[in-house]
C-alpha cells in the first residue's frame, strides 16, 4: 500500500448474489489516489463505475480486498463511523444534483455545512456557505431555490455544497450527464480549478473523454476491471507549473502511462 494516499484499494472483488447465482460486478480492481490528485473514470454502461464510487463513498462493502480511504479500512467500520468518515472526508457531486427544492441555494449549501461542521454559528455557515457559492460564480443566486435556476447552476450549487466543508476528496458521479455539452465542460473546468485550489482530490465519472482528458490520470472501467489508460499530455512549461506543490500533502504524480492496474 502506497502511504500518504487518499484512496488505496487493493485487488476488490463487489459480488452480488442474484437469485441464487453470484454476480462479478468488480473483479481485482485496484486504485491508488494521490492527495490532491484529480482522476478521471471512464468506461461502458454497466462495466461497475458507480459500483466503485459506492464502495469508495463506503456506501457498500467489498466482497474481497481492501479499501482504504483517507487512512480508514472502510471494511473495518460500522454504520456510525462510516457516516462520520463521509460527512468530514468526503463531498459528492450528483448526475442529478439532489438539492432540496424548497431550501434557497445559500441553504441548501449551508444545510451541507451544518451537517458537516455542527459547531458552526448560524452566521459562520451563511458566511461559508456564501463563500463557497462565490467561488463557483453563483454570489448573485444565493436567494434563489433550485427552481429557478438553471441546470448548469443547479450543478454549481451541487459542486459548492460538496466542497463547502472543504473534504479531502470529491467523488463525482457523471456530475454532467444531466447537462449540455458546454455546460458541462464549464462545470468540470470549475470542479477541477476548484480541487487544484483546495488541494482536494477528484475522482470524476464520466461518459465523456474531452472531459476525462482534463484530469491528470484516467483510467477505464471495463466487464469489471479498471486499467490505466492515461494519454500522456506534451510536455510544456505552462502543464509542468498547472499544480502548485499542495498544501495538505504532496502530490506525487504518477508517470502517465498505459498499464493495467488490475489482472
Ligand atoms: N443491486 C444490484 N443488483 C443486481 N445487479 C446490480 C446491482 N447494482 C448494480 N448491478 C449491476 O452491476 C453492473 C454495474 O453497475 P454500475 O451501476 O456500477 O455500472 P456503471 O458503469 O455505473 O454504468 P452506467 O454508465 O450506466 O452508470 C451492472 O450490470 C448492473 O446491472
Ligand atoms: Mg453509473
Amino acid at each position: 500500500m502506497s502511504a500518504g494516499s487518499i484512496i488505496d484499494a487493493r485487488d476488490v472483488d463487489y459480488t452480488l448474489d442474484v437469485a441464487g447465482r453470484p454476480l462479478h460486478i468488480l473483479r481485482k480492481v485496484s486504485l491508488s489516489v494521490a492527495p490532491a490528485e484529480v482522476v478521471a473514470i471512464v468506461g461502458p454502461s454497466g462495466s461497475g463505475k458507480t459500483s466503485l464510487l459506492m464502495l469508495l463513498a463506503g456506501l457498500e462493502k467489498a466482497t474481497d480486498g481492501q479499501v482504504v480511504v483517507n487512512g480508514r479500512d472502510l471494511s473495518d467500520m460500522n454504520e456510525d463511523n462510516l457516516a462520520r468518515f463521509r460527512r468530514h472526508t468526503l463531498g459528492i457531486v450528483f448526475q442529478s444534483f439532489h438539492l432540496i427544492p424548497s431550501l434557497s441555494a445559500l441553504d441548501n449549501v449551508g444545510l451541507a455545512l451544518e451537517i458537516a461542521e455542527p459547531g458552526l454559528s448560524m452566521a459562520q455557515v451563511r458566511e461559508k456557505a456564501a463563500a463557497a457559492l462565490a467561488a463557483v460564480g453563483l454570489e448573485g443566486r444565493l436567494d434563489h431555490r433550485p427552481s429557478a435556476l438553471s441546470g448548469g447552476e443547479q450543478q454549481r450549487v451541487g459542486l459548492a455544497r460538496a466542497s463547502v466543508a472543504n473534504p479531502p476528496l470529491l467523488l463525482a458521479d457523471e456530475p454532467t450527464g444531466n447537462l449540455d455539452q458546454k455546460t458541462g465542460a464549464i462545470v468540470v473546468d470549475l470542479m477541477f480549478d476548484l480541487a487544484r485550489k483546495n488541494n482536494t482530490a477528484v475522482v470524476l465519472i464520466t461518459h465523456d473523454p474531452a472531459l476525462a482528458a482534463k484530469a491528470d490520470r484516467v483510467f477505464t472501467m471495463t466487464q469489471g476491471q479498471l486499467t490505466e489508460t492515461t494519454v500522456p499530455k506534451p510536455a510544456t512549461a505552462s502543464a509542468s507549473s498547472a499544480r502548485k506543490a499542495p498544501a495538505r500533502k504532496p502530490a506525487a504524480r504518477k508517470p502517465a502511462a498505459k498499464k493495467p492496474v488490475s489482472k
